[in-house]
């Protein structure tokens, strides 16, 4: 994907629905000089998201829309959106699947970061299913987002050794800390 023109920064909106670590660290990394992007616009599906609280202290915009009814949740972004002139769409933690419709809107411009080395463990419950599934290897992928769950073509991943006493919580935590580093990475790698 390329920037737009010169050396404007990519204006970004990031779509969560919890926690939001992965949110407040691409804010930290939109800070910095070299960043390629600009964080415009948090959307959460959830207003009792944790991580709107980096939206507010950082002073970005943010929105709450229910996606209980997809199709009213995504316009409404839509429009926010367009006002804002948003053209990267990072997913992180977001739990809602975005409809074909809208994907096809901002094609090639919406990421996701997803817990597993894909296309193993699409979905939900990764880490307990790599365990139980008695992997050797877990990670973390960032991706395009198409309209298949978490089947986009692949920007980068990492991998990780899962070690002997290893549970999910333990897995998940490490995991986290390796989705930290890769997604602006991933940022970098699509829009330099
Ligand atoms: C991350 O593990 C991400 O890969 C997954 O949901 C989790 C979100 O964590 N899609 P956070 O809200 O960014 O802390």
């Amino acid at each position: 994907m390329k920037k737009l023109s010169g050396n404007k920064k990519t204006k970004t909106a990031v779509f969560i629905s919890g926690a939001g670590s992965n949110l407040k660290n691409l804010i930290k990394f939109s800070k910095f000089k070299k960043s390629p992007i600009t964080i415009d616009l948090v959307i959460s599906n959830n207003k009792n998201a944790k991580g709107l609280k980096y939206a507010s202290k950082n002073k970005i915009k943010k929105k709450n829309f229910s996606f209980r009814n997809t199709n009213i949740g995504e316009k409404k972004s839509l429009e926010i959106l367009l006002k804002k002139k948003i053209r990267l769409i990072c997913l992180a933690g977001f739990m809602k699947v975005l409809s074909k419709n809208f994907i096809k809107k901002f094609r090639g411009k919406i990421i996701n970061i997803h817990p597993s080395l894909l296309p193993k463990f699409k979905g939900l419950n990764t880490h307990k299913r790599a365990l139980k599934n008695k992997e050797n290897f877990s990670g973390c992928t960032v991706h395009y987002v198409n309209s298949n769950l978490d089947s986009g073509k692949i920007i980068l991943q990492k991998r990780i050794k899962i070690k002997k006493n290893d549970t999910a919580y333990s897995l998940q935590k490490r995991i986290l800390k390796e989705e930290h580093k890769i997604y602006p990475k991933a940022i970098s790698k699509i829009l330099n």
